[in-house]
């Protein structure tokens, strides 16, 4: 079943493009997209006070990219809970939210428990997993499958980039009547169809990102910034990181950088920054100076064409991706630290598919 792959995490990743592909098959229609799982209640959608997303890991971070343009793009308030915070707290919900469920397996404890939580609390509750059958998907009102192909990886890959692909088709759905940003979503639908080819251009740096974990087997930490549209991609790039190479990462939000974390930036502490092109950026060429300032040993990932802008002397490493629409940019980015957590668990000899002390899908509290 791996193919010509070692591994069903390297299979996965290399995946992408068709996961991607099936994700958005017949969804996408003339200048127009069609969820049938949604087309019946987005009105509902439409009048709710706010939109809730809540999910565990991977698929938290993906509703954490998917924040700024559900924003954007709705124009309803948008907030975010890590399933078990929001029970410890028993946070506040109403019959006028949507809470939107995301979970890959549909069989997270944590995040079912959180849908029992939103139905006693008469809130609209919306699944989107990628198992048909599942648990999350019998008990919302309704929902997206992500279509992404059975993954069997304990790290979550290409259902982390279907995930924020269903999620700029809900908010693409759900702000289908707004006049104000009619361009922003025409010019996003036209790029849907030619993302795959995007991911696998970028998924070309395989062997730069080998040659990158080689230099960083050593480290002791690894430290990821980013913000925005990118934030997401941070925490996302850490996570993988830390689950399957065993290598202490944090993922962080770059505008917090000179509230603490910036005390611990020295020579030795390997930094990623994720400075692509978009409203984001003349604050992350800034934070780049800060970090080199402080001796910072710095990887730079921007958009091609961009290397000596976020780097003028050179003395950064530098990721360099296919630039596409800002709300599709987490899509691109996250591919290159999957490549990179992948090669350092290989070189570091950790199992790659079964991480130490972790399951597939956690079915415990
Ligand atoms: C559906 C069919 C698909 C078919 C297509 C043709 C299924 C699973 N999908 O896809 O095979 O090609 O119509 O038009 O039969 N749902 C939830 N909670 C969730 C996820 C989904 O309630 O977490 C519900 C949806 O509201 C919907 C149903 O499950 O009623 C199927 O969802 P989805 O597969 O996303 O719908 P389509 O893309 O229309
Ligand atoms: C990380 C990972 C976990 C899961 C989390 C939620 O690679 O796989 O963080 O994302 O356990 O799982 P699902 O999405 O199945 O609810």
């Amino acid at each position: 079943k791996k193919g010509n792959y070692d591994h069903f995490m390297q299979k996965e990743i290399h995946e992408q493009p068709h996961s991607l592909t099936t994700t958005m098959r017949g969804r996408l229609r003339d200048n127009d997209v069609v969820l049938g799982g949604l087309k019946d209640h987005l009105k509902t959608i439409r009048h709710s006070r706010r939109i809730i997303f809540i999910g565990c890991g991977t698929s938290y971070n993906a509703a954490l990219a998917a924040r700024p343009f559900m924003e954007e793009l709705s124009g309803i308030p948008v907030t975010l809970e890590l399933a078990s915070d929001l029970l410890d707290r028993q946070g506040a919900m109403y019959r006028e939210d949507t809470a939107v469920f995301v979970s890959q397996s549909g069989e997270t404890a944590d995040t079912l428990l959180a849908l029992e939580y939103a139905l006693e609390n008469g809130a609209l509750c919306v699944g989107i997993t990628n198992t048909v059958g599942s648990t999350l998907a019998r008990k919302t009102h309704c929902g997206v499958h992500i279509n992404a192909g059975c993954e069997i990886g304990v790290a979550s890959t290409k259902a982390y980039t279907s995930q924020i692909v269903v999620m700029v088709m809900m908010a693409l759905a759900i702000g289908a009547d707004k006049i104000s940003t009619q361009s922003k979503r025409e010019a996003i639908i036209n790029a849907l169809p030619d993302l795959p080819n995007k991911v696998s251009e970028v998924l070309k740096l395989d062997n730069e990102m080998k040659d990158l974990a080689e230099s960083l087997i050593e480290a002791q930490s690894l430290f990821v910034f980013g913000r925005g549209y990118n934030y997401a991609t941070a925490l996302e790039g850490a996570l993988k990181v830390k689950e399957v190479a065993l290598m202490h990462s944090e993922g962080m939000l770059a505008g917090e950088m000179k509230h603490g974390p910036l005390a611990l930036v020295d020579e030795t502490l390997p930094i990623i920054v994720i400075a692509t092109h978009d409203a984001c950026f003349s604050k992350q060429q800034s934070v780049i100076q800060q970090l080199h300032a402080r001796n910072g040993r710095l990887i730079v990932m921007c958009s091609k064409g961009d290397a000596s802008s976020v780097c003028p002397s050179g003395s950064c490493r530098v990721i360099e991706v296919p630039q596409v629409a800002d709300c599709l940019q987490p899509v691109i980015n996250i591919v290159p630290l999957q490549l990179l957590a992948y090669h350092l668990t290989v070189l570091r000899g950790y199992d790659v598919d079964q991480p130490r002390n972790l399951a597939k899908s956690v079915t415990t509290q």
